[in-house]
C-alpha cells in the first residue's frame, strides 16, 4: 500500500528519500515521486512503476535540498500514472503533499473548491486535500492542515512541506500508519520504520488524531483540537540486516529459511515444561477472566485469517470454548452477538490492516475484551488491543506471508493450550504438547534441507493453469494457504478443499492436467483422505502428497510424496505448510514472477 517518507536536516534528501522508498517498496506500489524545497522554489519529480524508474527521471546529478517528502503510491482513486502519481502541489506549485488513505468526501469537497477557482490536474481524491490546506494558509502551516483536516472524512495518513517554511514538515495520521525517526539533527517521518532504519532506530508513534510539526532539531505533537502530547520515543530493535536480503535470491526464500529461528522466537520463555502449559504475560487477563471465557471471536484477513481457521480447532479441541473465525471486513459490518463473556482475538502481521483495525474498533466499543497476535511492536492494532501476544518473527518484507504464519500458528497454539490447560487438558497431555511444540524449530529444519525434492515437482508441475489443494480437518486452512500463496505469487488459478467436499464441485475440473496437493498425514482420516486420493487418481489427476514419514504405502498411490517429521495432530499444520511454501515459491522463480512484490498486491493494506 502507499508509502511515505519525509526528510528534514542538514544532508542531502534526494539519496534518503530514494533509499527510504526502495524500503518500502515491499509494501506494494505501483507508482512513485518525491518532492524538494531548494533555492529555486519546489520541484516535483514522478514516474510509473519501480523506484529504478524515478532514479531514471531524477538523472545523475542530485538536487540539491536537505527537506522533502516521498512517496510510493498504490492507486486507488485514478490510474497508476504519472499525474496521479504523489506529490501534488496547489496550484501555485509552493505546497506539496503526499497521503495513504482515502478521503471519502472528496467530491464534496471538490465542488467546493471548484467554486472557489481551484484548478485540478489529477483523478484523486488526496489533491483536494492539498488545494484546502493552501485555502486555509495564511503564514501558519501547521494550523492551516489542521482546518483542513477538520474538513476530511475517510483515513490519512500525510506529509506536508512548503517553500515558504524551508524547514518543516507537517505529519498527520487518522488510521494510516505514520511515524516519526528521531536523529541528530535531522528528522524523519515515514510509513514504517524500515525506511529510516539505515539512520535511526529511535522512534516516536503517531497516533490516530494527531499533527506533527517537525523540524532538524524538533517535533512538536498536538491534537487536532490543539491539546499538546508528549512524544514517547520507542527503540526500534531491529537490525538493518533483518530488512536486507542476506545473500539469497528473494525476501520470501530469506523468510521461509528463518522459520525455525523465528518458531524459536515465537516460544522463547514462554514454554512451561513442568505444568504443561504456557507463559503468556502479555493476555493482561486475570485468571478469572480467562476462566469466564466462553465464545471467542477471531478477526483477520490473507494469511492471519488462515491462521485464525487453525486457532479455531486448536482452541475448540483443548479448550472446548466455541470459536468463530470471521473476515475482519465482513465482521465490522455485521451486528456481531458480543458479551462480557466473549473475547476478541485480531490477528495481523502488520498490526495496521485497515479492516482487522476497524473490526477490532467495532468490538471494543461493543464492550468486548479484544486481543491482539501481532508482529510490528508499535502498530495500530498492537497499542490499541486490551493484551495479547507478539509474534517476535521479525521484520517480513515478502508480500507473500510465511514466517508470520507459522509464528501465528504457534502462538495461536500457546494460547488454546494455555485456554486448555485452566479447563479440561491434564498436565500430563499439556507436557506432551509442551515437549512436541519444543521439537517443531528443528522439524521444519529437516523440511527445509529437503527442498531439491520440491524444486524438482515445481519444475514438472511449473505451466500448470489450476492446481487444488485437499485437506482434512486442521490439515483444511492449511491447505487454503497453500493455494493462496500460489495464486498470490505465480499468478495460477488455485483453490483449497476440505477433501471430501471435492466431490461436491471441483471433482469436475481433474483431468490429466490438473496437479492436486493433498495433505495426507497418519491421522484419524488418512483412510477417508486415501479414498480422496483415490477419486482423483481415478480420474488421472496428478497427486502430489504431503505424508508422514515412515509412511511406506502412500507412494504407491500418488505421483509424488513429500514427506513431513511426525508430530502432535494438532501441531501439524506448522509443518504441513512449509512444502507449500517452498513448492509456490519454486513455481513463480520457474515462471519468472516477481516473488517479492507480486502484480497488485500490498503487504500492509492500509484502506478498506
Ligand atoms: C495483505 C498481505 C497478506 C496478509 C494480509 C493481512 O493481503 O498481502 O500477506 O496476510 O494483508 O495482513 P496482516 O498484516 O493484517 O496480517
Amino acid at each position: 500500500m502507499c508509502g511515505i517518507v519525509g526528510y528534514v536536516g542538514s544532508k542531502q534528501a534526494q539519496s534518503i528519500l530514494l533509499d527510504g522508498l526502495k524500503r518500502l517498496e515491499y509494501r506494494g506500489y505501483d507508482s512513485a515521486g518525491l518532492a524538494m524545497v531548494t533555492s529555486d522554489g519546489m520541484t516535483v519529480s514522478k514516474s510509473v512503476g519501480k523506484i529504478k524508474e524515478l532514479e531514471a527521471v531524477l538523472g545523475e546529478e542530485e538536487i540539491v535540498s536537505s527537506h522533502g517528502i516521498a512517496h510510493t503510491r498504490w492507486a486507488t482513486h485514478g490510474e497508476p500514472n504519472e499525474v496521479n502519481a504523489h506529490p501534488h502541489i496547489d496550484t501555485n506549485g509552493d505546497i506539496a503533499l503526499v497521503h495513504n488513505g482515502i478521503i471519502e468526501n472528496y467530491r464534496t469537497l471538490k465542488e467546493y473548491l471548484a467554486q472557489t477557482g481551484c484548478v485540478f490536474r489529477t483523478d484523486t481524491d488526496t489533491e483536494i486535500l492539498v488545494h484546502l490546506i493552501r485555502s486555509y494558509y495564511t503564514g501558519d502551516l501547521t494550523e492551516a492542515v489542521r482546518i483542513a483536516l477538520t474538513q476530511v472524512e475517510g483515513t490519512y495518513g500525510i506529509a506536508v512541506i512548503s517553500t515558504a517554511h524551508p524547514n518543516m514538515i507537517i505529519a498527520a495520521k487518522m488510521g494510516s500508519p505514520l511515524v516519526i525517526g528521531h536523529g541528530e539533527d535531522e528528522n524523519f517521518v515515514a510509513s514504517d520504520v524500515s525506511a529510516m532504519l539505515k539512520h535511526t532506530n529511535r522512534v516516536v508513534y503517531l497516533e490516530d488524531g494527531v499533527i506533527a510539526t517537525v523540524t532538524s532539531d524538533s517535533y512538536d505533537i498536538t491534537t487536532i483540537d490543539k491539546v499538546h502530547i508528549s512524544p514517547q520515543i520507542q527503540d526500534i530493535n531491529w537490525s538493518l540486516d533483518e530488512i536486507e536480503k542476506g545473500g539469497y535470491d528473494h525476501f520470501m526464500l530469506k523468510e521461509i529459511h528463518e522459520q525455525p529461528t523465528t518458531l524459536n522466537n515465537a516460544i522463547r520463555g514462554r514454554l512451561n515444561f513442568d505444568e504443561g502449559n504456557a507463559r503468556l504475560a502479555g493476555l493482561n487477563l486475570h485468571r478469572e477472566e480467562l476462566l469466564n471465557v466462553d465464545r471467542v471471536i477471531i478477526t483477520a484477513c490473507g494469511t492471519s485469517w488462515h491462521s485464525g481457521l487453525i486457532a479455531k480447532y486448536l482452541i475448540e479441541d483443548l479448550a472446548r470454548i466455541s470459536v468463530e473465525v470471521e473476515y475482519a471486513s465482513e465482521f465490522r459490518y455485521r451486528s456481531p452477538i458480543i458479551n462480557e463473556k466473549t473475547i476478541l482475538i485480531a490477528i495481523s502481521q502488520s498490526g495496521e490492516t485497515a479492516d482487522t483495525l476497524a473490526a477490532m474498533r467495532e468490538a471494543k466499543q461493543r464492550g468486548c475484551t479484544v486481543l491482539g497476535v501481532v508482529n510490528s511492536v508499535g502498530s495500530s492494532i498492537a497499542r490499541g488491543s486490551d493484551g495479547g501476544v507478539f509474534i517476535h518473527a521479525g521484520p517480513e518484507i515478502g508480500v507473500a506471508s510465511t514466517k508470520a504464519f507459522t509464528s501465528q500458528v504457534m502462538v495461536l497454539t500457546l494460547i488454546a493450550t494455555l485456554l486448555g490447560r485452566m479447563r479440561q487438558v491434564s498436565v500430563q497431555r499439556g507436557q506432551e504438547l509442551i515437549q512436541k511444540i519444543e521439537e517443531i524449530p528443528s522439524q521444519v529444519a529437516k523440511i527445509l534441507a529437503n527442498d531439491e525434492t520440491i524444486k524438482k515437482i515445481a519444475d514438472i508441475y511449473y505451466n500448470a493453469d489450476n492446481f487444488l489443494y485437499l485437506g482434512r480437518g486442521i490439515n483444511f486452512p492449511v491447505a487454503l494457504e497453500g493455494a493462496l500463496k500460489l495464486k498470490e505469487i505465480s499468478y495460477i488459478h488455485a483453490e483449497g478443499y476440505p477433501a471430501a467436499e471435492m466431490k461436491h464441485g471441483p471433482i469436475a475440473l481433474i483431468d490429466d492436467k490438473m496437479p492436486v496437493v493433498v495433505i495426507a498425514l497418519k491421522d484419524p482420516v488418512y483412510d477417508k483422505v486415501m479414498s480422496n486420493i483415490a477419486e482423483v487418481r481415478a480420474r488421472s489427476g496428478q497427486v502430489i502428497a504431503i505424508a508422514t514419514e515412515g509412511d511406506t504405502e502412500i507412494a504407491e498411490r500418488v505421483n509424488h510424496v513429500i514427506y513431513i517429521p511426525e508430530t502432535d495432530r494438532l501441531l501439524t499444520p506448522l509443518l504441513s505448510v512449509i512444502p507449500l511454501q517452498l513448492l509456490s515459491y519454486y513455481i513463480a522463480v520457474k515462471r519468472g514472477c516477481h516473488i517479492d512484490q507480486p502484480r497488485n498486491l500490498a503487504k500492509s493494506v492500509t484502506v478498506e
